[in-house]
């Protein structure tokens, strides 16, 4: 078979599977039954994690006008009051009274809603209530509303707040950004989609503040930096578009919004936003604190709250993204089309069989790569079996250890996509694999 007789993911289930079986994913607390929307990365999970927010830490910060930084996840309670998120992150919600099913009255069909019927059961809905989606909890010993404190719902906060402390030790110059990444919790009404929408995530978000007047000049630029990102990682084209939030859907900070979507199996969905926030942030934050977050522009000798352009992208929906993109099945053998800096693990190496001379050679070779890419070695089972077990874990090359590899120091290269093979000199398998990933689809 070929790629062209393969299919991508059509079952959002043939995903949650292979993820469990293969040390991807594990729902949370499994052993009590799970708790629901909670995820844990396993093994390969957490390598594949650790790829996603490596390149796009390394995309941000390898630029020069671009800072890191990591904020604590509570932060002052007023943060939240100037930001808006206390009086207005809400979503209004539904109950039934009888099956006591829960329901975003917003996603709920108008129809539905007026007749105040359950569309589960049919049984009586509740008038919609205002759901604040702040997990809240206390600081200190003492429970009472002066020590009540939140999880942040997103990372930007901390970033706006420490706007000038960056600035100032960094001695950068506007037009600048601030990126981090870091876990956000929202008590989600409707959560769902495997790791899609979840309780508790994490974000990778970068705020690039510019002067008043280069706001949309910058919001362009960002648009086509960010979308390229996915490209890079391999996401297909087809599969991504931009979605631009109407006046309608436009956040109470935004001046104008757009959507990096992807094609789910359950349909086109956010994946990352952009965002131009005016001088919003800054300025309810000098408000509620008091203290100026003005820029000093020297050139100019120009005072001015600077304008923020905002790239968002979810870190746990950019990995849902690159292994629903990369599944394919063909009837018979699943891979992963994985582009290879995301891959857990490079290359794979198999001696042919468990025959002491094929071992000494093989963790040979296996020590010798894994110097310069990660890898893994296997040598239990069928030849077959173990190309398949790499297959389906998106490892981009298997190497075969067996006699001829004795006789005349070549050995055999798996290609994961098309499956053919070739010998190459075992001395030159790291160069040859580094080449195949410089020109790794071009
Ligand atoms: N600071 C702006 C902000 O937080 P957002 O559109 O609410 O904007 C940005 O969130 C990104 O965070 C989304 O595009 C998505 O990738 C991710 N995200 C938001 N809520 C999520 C959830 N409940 N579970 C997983 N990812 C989520």
């Amino acid at each position: 078979m070929t790629e062209h007789d393969s299919h991508g993911l059509k079952d959002m289930n043939e995903l949650v599977s292979l993820c469990k079986r293969r040390g991807f994913v594990f729902p949370s607390s499994e052993v009590y039954g799970g708790i629901n929307a909670c995820w844990d990365y396993g093994p390969l999970g957490i390598e594949l994690k650790r790829n996603v927010k490596e390149r796009w830490w390394r995309a941000m910060t390898d630029r020069d006008d671009v800072e890191g930084l990591d904020a604590a996840i509570l932060m002052h309670p007023r943060v939240w009051e100037a930001s808006g998120h206390v009086a207005g992150f809400v979503d209004p919600l539904v109950d039934c009274k009888k099956c006591k099913s829960r329901f975003r009255a917003d996603k709920l069909d108008p129809g539905v809603l007026e007749s105040k019927k359950c569309p589960s059961c049919g049984g009586e809905l509740t008038e919609p209530r205002q759901f604040n989606l702040m997990f809240r909890t206390f600081m200190g010993p003492v429970e009472d509303s002066a020590s009540v404190v939140y999880l942040r719902p997103e990372t930007a906060q901390g970033i706006y707040v420490n706007f000038l402390n960056v600035q100032q030790s960094s001695r950068q110059k506007i037009p600048f950004g601030i990126a981090q990444i870091g876990k956000a919790f929202r008590n989600e009404i409707t959560p769902g989609n495997f790791i899609f929408r979840t309780r508790e995530f994490e974000q990778m978000e970068m705020q690039y503040f510019v002067k008043p007047g280069t706001d949309m000049e910058w919001f362009e630029k960002w648009k086509a930096i960010r979308i390229q990102w996915h490209l890079d990682n391999g996401i297909r084209p087809s599969k991504l578009r931009f979605h631009q939030h109407g006046p309608g859907e436009l956040a109470h900070y935004a001046k104008a919004a757009f959507d990096i979507e992807y094609e789910f199996p359950f349909g086109w969905q956010e994946l990352e936003g952009i965002h131009n926030r005016t001088d919003f942030d800054l300025s309810r934050h000098q408000e509620f604190s008091g203290k100026k977050l003005e820029y000093f522009d020297e050139e100019s000798k120009e005072r001015f709250v600077p304008y923020i352009v905002e790239t968002s992208a979810g870190c746990d929906r950019s990995l849902l993204v690159i292994l629903a993109d990369a599944y394919r099945f063909d009837g018979e053998r699943t891979w992963l089309t994985l582009h290879p800096s995301m891959a857990p693990y490079k290359i794979a190496i198999f001696p042919l069989m468990k025959k002491p001379e094929l071992l000494e050679f093989s963790n040979r070779v296996y020590e010798d790569v894994r110097k310069q890419f990660r890898s893994t070695t296997d040598a239990a089972g069928s030849i077959g079996k173990r190309y398949r077990r790499q297959d389906e874990i998106g490892t981009p090359f298997g190497v075969t250890i067996d006699y001829d590899t004795l006789s005349n120091q070549t050995v055999t290269v798996r290609h994961r996509d098309s499956m053919a093979q070739e010998r190459i000199s075992a001395e030159k398998l790291g160069s040859y694999v580094a080449d195949k990933f410089q020109s790794w689809g071009k």
